[in-house]
């Protein structure tokens, strides 16, 4: 937007998931630049490995594409798979995001990095980048990070058992959730988002409501720790 580019938004199909016909279509107009989070924020949905390969597949040349994978340490399952492997045989540029800022903990030192396809766009990135970004305490904590995956897995497994948890309230809440591989969940609490989240802020508990026309019911919950999610459903048990 800053760039003068014009949007072109794919809604999400009615159940949340992501409409992949309607992304392949987008992608057949030959848009400058194809830029999407898998899986993908603020829903959680996720692209199968065939789903991805066929929007891929109908990119044309001209297309940049840049996939947002900052939720992929928490994707892990049958059906998702990284971009990494397909878009590795492309010959023309593409960008893999990730970030320290989700499953490594580490948002505060704001530091992520790309991967990048193609040695020309990385010294072009590196043209607009400013100086210095990544400070050198944030590149020690990354590589730190990195390094021990003993803690990813643990962060990871637990994210993945508390949102299978906060999951199944929601639901014998009778709240419509969307089905979720990110560190959080996109739900319908049935009136007003705006107002809804007042009252949890009131009880100490802040998310994000949605505000996008036909989603102004929603809301998306980060998944935090047992006792954090303790209190996050008892705080909404009282408000329903
Ligand atoms: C899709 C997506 N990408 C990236 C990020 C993290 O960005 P950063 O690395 O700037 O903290 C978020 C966090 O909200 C996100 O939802």
């Amino acid at each position: 937007t800053l760039m003068g580019a014009t949007v072109k938004r794919v809604v999400v199909n009615d159940d949340l998931t992501i409409n992949v016909d309607a992304l392949v279509e987008a992608v057949r107009e030959r848009p400058r630049m194809l830029l999407f989070s898998n899986p993908m924020n603020p829903v959680g949905s996720w692209l199968s490995g065939g789903d991805l390969s066929r929007v891929l597949d109908a990119v044309s040349d001209e297309t940049l594409i840049v996939i947002d994978e900052a939720y992929a340490e928490y994707a892990e399952g049958d059906d998702y798979t990284s971009s990494l492997p397909y878009l590795s045989r492309r010959d023309r540029p593409w960008i893999v995001l990730r970030t320290f800022s989700k499953a490594f903990g580490l948002a505060g030192l704001r530091i992520g990095f790309g991967i990048v396809g193609d040695p020309e766009l990385r010294a072009l990135l590196d043209r607009v980048r400013t100086p210095f970004n990544a400070n050198a305490m944030a590149q020690a904590a990354a590589l730190a990070a990195l390094a021990d995956d003993e803690h990813l897995a643990r962060v990871v497994a637990l994210a993945m058992a508390e949102r299978a948890r906060v999951e199944t309230f929601l639901k014998s809440k009778g709240l419509g959730v969307a089905p979720s591989r990110g560190n959080f969940l996109f739900f319908n609490c049935r009136q007003d988002a705006s107002v809804f989240v007042e009252g949890l802020l009131r009880q100490g508990v802040i998310v994000k409501p949605w505000k996008q026309q036909g989603f102004d019911t929603y809301v998306r919950v980060s998944i935090g720790s047992a006792s954090e999610n303790d209190h996050f459903m008892a705080v909404l048990s009282e408000l329903l």
